[in-house]
């Protein structure tokens, strides 16, 4: 890593990409394993589906596949960036960091790399923490990453859990520049009292793993869904509130707010709470369900690429998870969305994570889930192979 020494006046995002695996989990695959239907998960969550990584993805690979296009959207070199940070709760390995792993595979040669443990609010606290460092002359460019896979987590018995989450990566560059800054503000929180409402029991120094820990089930994402709920409905309002008012803005001002994508029930008490109409939140919850810390790098690259978001827009990204932690940011956006197009150039297949030598992993994939994906059905058809306007299989034949 290099310090620069040229004045450095304000931190502007100036690439974004995102990689959602092709593998769809919909909600009748879900009605195959736990007693759900689609109409509840629909309308408790909003949810319709979520992406499934596969075999040879990890978290790294995704985290690569966004960061690489971030890079290409920036119109930069991989050796521009100068600190890769990446925030995760589902790391490749406890050690090394993934970060670790991702600067090789999107082909730095000198950057810092190191992870960022925050939860659904991980990207934010990313984002912060890159922000800090262009801005006080550490760094020039920093790739922010958030890459999740999930669906290795989950207890595919538990009907509460199993249902909301997915796997995914989003990604943004934040460049030093010489313009002043616009409208900016930053907002951060912890609260302790929720750090068992959602939580992952045992593999750390408390709790390491063991048979004892595997038989209880003691490896998979817990969730106390109400006390978290009610948690994330106050707190993205005010935590949101802060940054806006640190920017020197009110809520009306702000064209898009780019919520976290846990549940849509969620956001819409969000905007009832800001007094805003749904119009000004991104949603895409449907389509991809709760991808934590990818969330909203997802989001953001969507929001961007589609056209809802343009040069001078004022946006709001904001965040819960565990820990309690939350963050917020209000910014103006000054990125070009037609560049946007340059993420095109980078092809998944060409990124390759480097493996441990003489060692053979297991199947990585939970057996439930592998069961069910395996299964003719909507679920094995994955979305990129759907071709829009026709049918997604072959309409039944009725005997005449
Ligand atoms: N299908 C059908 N029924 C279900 C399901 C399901 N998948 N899950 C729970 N139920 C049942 C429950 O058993 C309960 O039945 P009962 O009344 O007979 O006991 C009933 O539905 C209601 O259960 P609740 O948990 O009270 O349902 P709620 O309306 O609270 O919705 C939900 C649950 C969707 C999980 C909600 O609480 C929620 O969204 N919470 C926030 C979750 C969240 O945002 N997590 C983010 C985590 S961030 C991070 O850092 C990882």
């Amino acid at each position: 890593m290099r310090s620069i020494s040229e004045p450095v006046r304000s931190a502007r995002i100036t690439g974004w990409g995102m990689h959602a695996p092709s593998q769809v989990l919909t909600n009748a695959d879900l009605e195959r394993m736990v007693d759900t239907s689609d109409e509840w998960i629909v309308s408790r969550t909003g949810i319709r589906e979520r992406r499934v990584a596969g075999p040879n993805e990890t978290t790294a690979s995704m985290a690569a596949v966004a960061g690489r296009r971030a890079i290409a959207v920036a119109g930069l070199e991989p050796d521009d960036i100068d600190l890769i940070l990446v925030a995760t709760l589902t790391p490749d390995h406890w050690t090394p960091a993934t970060a670790a792993l991702v600067k090789e595979a999107v082909g730095n040669t000198r950057a810092a790399a190191m992870d960022v443990g925050a939860a659904c609010s991980g990207f934010i606290y990313g984002y912060a923490t890159a922000h800090a460092y262009v801005t006080s002359g550490l760094a020039r460019h920093v790739l922010v990453i958030g890459s999740e896979l999930l669906t290795r987590f989950l207890d595919y018995g538990d009907r509460a859990t199993c249902i909301l989450f997915g796997d995914g990566a989003g990604a943004i560059v934040l460049s030093a520049s010489p313009e002043p800054p616009g409208p900016h503000g930053i907002e951060l929180t912890t609260e302790p009292a929720g750090a068992y409402m959602i939580w992952l029991p045992a593999g750390g120094a408390r709790r390491p793993s063991s048979a004892d820990t595997v038989a209880r089930g003691e490896h998979y994402l817990r969730m106390e869904g109400r006390d978290v709920y009610r948690f994330a409905t106050r707190t993205l309002a005010t935590t949101a509130q802060a940054a806006i008012e640190r920017a020197g803005l009110r809520p009306d001002d702000i064209d898009l707010f780019i919520p976290h994508q846990a549940n849509s029930r969620i956001i819409e008490a969000v905007a009832r709470g800001l007094g805003l109409p749904m119009e000004r939140m991104f949603v895409n919850v449907d389509r991809y369900g709760n991808t934590s810390a990818a969330s909203i790098p997802i989001a953001l690259a969507e929001a961007v690429d589609s056209g809802r978001i343009r040069m001078g827009d004022r946006i709001v990204v904001v965040a819960f998870g565990a820990g309690f932690t939350s963050g917020a940011v209000a910014l103006e956006w000054t990125a070009d969305p037609a560049h946007g197009a340059r993420a095109a150039t980078v092809d998944p297949a060409t990124i390759r994570i480097r493996a441990p030598l003489d060692w053979d992993s297991v199947d990585p994939i939970p057996a439930r889930l592998a069961e069910v994906l395996a299964m003719p059905g909507p679920g094995t058809v994955p979305l990129d192979d759907v071709v829009p306007g026709e049918p997604a299989h072959a309409p039944t034949e009725v005997p005449g």
